[in-house]
């Protein structure tokens, strides 16, 4: 993305072949994207679809095997942690997070009551162990380099070796940049970003057969609010590319969500949306497929080309193939019509909606007012609205926020972006905004237009 003076996200991998001019005006260029220049050729990454993963090895567990998976009391840990126990007999697993499982005394009642947080957990690991797998739960940070050295110590110490490492500790993030203290923001960072530095610079001398980054869509796609674990998704990428070797692989996999368990399944967002998310044995398959194939750096997920957000995709600076925007193309035309109706459905929805405004000492509002209320209540269910009431405090997150935007879209007849609803978060404020920002169909002179842009929710 780009201002007038200044150009955003472009990166260069120059050889010494390059013209000094050439690289001067590749350097100036205003369109974003990943280059890679060699001598006078250039080449820009893209996104394309592969119908799979060439193997280039049979299998990358050995029986008996040590391995480490961070995050493993988690819940995409736990299933890798099964499926390692089924591919290699007599695994010994060790199982990190910086949660501790109650002591082995107390797991029949754990696992009895389905209210204690630490049932599933028992559970899983006794399923686990069934499989005749030795699973060892470890209570560590993964960011602290001490209490991971000794981990790594302990496992070296039993089995003379680090066979294999995943890397499935994080936090999700949960809010735009402004909204952020710094301290949260380290929060989503740390476990990614200083968990796998300390991961691969601990275990420089084993060089285990595999270390897996479980990545992110955010590292390619990223959401509103995603910064930080975008960041963080993206620095595991990054240390794939640059230390994974047929020996020692390093291999970041960027998940779609998955469907069944897992972070996206708490955070409401495991539906099909612009990629289809992943069953848990598609998943299990894909990690099978990386660690068995030579590349550093995989999307797991498949585009949802019967949905209209497949329209962000585009949005993106991500360059897409020829044939992924062809079927975009033709997918969206198809959904034109649809959305045409849709939209009329949803303005009559929302004009049948009845909401009580309060907060104005005259009990006058106006027309915009009530249209924005009414949006609101749809979404929100709340048969009263104070006008001034910041939206966060009545309900409303980011996801929320794409709903009610998409309402006033239909009310006012015109796209109007979700990241106003975070930004200006009052029914007052809003319809100021509507009436000076949205009305009529002049939006030129607007200094900031460029800046809109750049905050513009994807997919709008
Ligand atoms: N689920 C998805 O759809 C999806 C999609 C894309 C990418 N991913 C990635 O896949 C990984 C696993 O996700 P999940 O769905 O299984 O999430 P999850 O169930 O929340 O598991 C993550 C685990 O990481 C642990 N953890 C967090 N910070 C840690 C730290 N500093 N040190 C050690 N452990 C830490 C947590 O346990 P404690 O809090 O006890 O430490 C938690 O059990 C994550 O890295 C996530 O970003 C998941």
């Amino acid at each position: 993305m780009r201002g007038d003076d200044v150009t955003f996200g472009r990166a260069h991998d120059a050889d010494d072949a390059v013209p000094a001019e050439l690289l001067r005006e590749e350097i100036l260029a205003r369109q974003a994207g990943v280059y890679a220049l060699r001598g006078t050729d250039k080449y820009r990454e893209s996104f394309a679809e592969l119908p799979g993963v060439e193997a280039v090895r049979d299998t990358y567990l050995r029986p008996g095997g040590a391995y480490l998976i961070t995050g493993g009391l988690g819940a995409i840990g736990l299933e890798t942690a099964r499926h390692f126990a089924a591919g290699a007999p007599g695994a010994h697993l060790y199982l990190l997070g910086r949660t501790a499982l109650p002591p082995e005394t107390e797991w029949d009642a754990v696992a009895a009551d389905p209210q204690r947080p630490a049932a599933a957990r028992v559970t899983a690991v006794r399923e686990i162990t069934a499989l005749g797998a030795t699973v060892h739960p470890v209570a560590a940070d993964v960011a602290d380099e001490m209490a991971l050295a000794a981990v790594l110590d302990t496992v070296r110490a039993a089995h003379g070796r680090v066979d294999g490492i995943v890397h499935a500790a994080g936090v999700p993030g949960d809010s735009l940049i402004a909204y952020r203290e710094a301290a949260g923001f380290t929060a989503v960072l740390r476990p990614k970003l200083r968990g796998a530095f300390l991961l691969h610079h601990l275990t420089r001398d084993d060089r285990p057969d595999f270390i897996l980054h479980m990545s992110s869509v955010a590292a390619v796609f990223p959401a509103l609010g995603q910064a930080d674990y975008a960041a963080a998704n993206y620095y595991l990428d990054h240390l794939a590319r640059s230390l994974d070797t047929p020996e020692h692989r390093v291999v970041g996999v960027e998940w779609v969500a998955w469907r069944e368990v897992g972070m996206a399944v708490a955070a409401g967002v495991n539906e099909d949306l612009a990629f289809r998310s992943l069953r848990t044995r598609d998943g299990l398959g894909l990690i099978d497929a990386a660690l068995r194939g030579g590349r550093p750096v995989l999307f797991a997920g498949e585009i949802n080309y019967d949905s209209d957000l497949m329209s962000v995709l585009p949005t993106y600076d991500v360059a897409l193939s020829a044939d992924i925007e062809d079927k975009i193309a033709t997918g969206l035309a198809a959904l034109a019509e649809r959305t045409e109706q849709n939209l009329a459905r949803v303005r009559e929805a929302v004009e049948s909606t009845e909401v009580r405004l309060t907060g104005q000492p005259d009990g006058e509002y106006t027309d915009t007012e009530r249209m924005v209320g009414r949006c609101l209540a749809h979404a929100l269910g709340h048969p009263e609205i104070d006008v001034h009431a910041d939206f966060r405090d009545l309900g409303a997150d980011s996801i929320m926020a794409l709903t009610i935007g998409n309402s006033i879209s239909s009310c006012v007849g015109r796209q109007f972006d979700a990241v106003d609803l975070m930004s200006e978060r009052t029914v007052v404020a809003v319809a100021r905004l509507i009436e000076t920002k949205y009305d009529g169909d002049d939006d030129g002179g607007d200094d900031d237009a460029w800046l809109d842009e750049l905050l513009t929710m994807p997919g709008e």
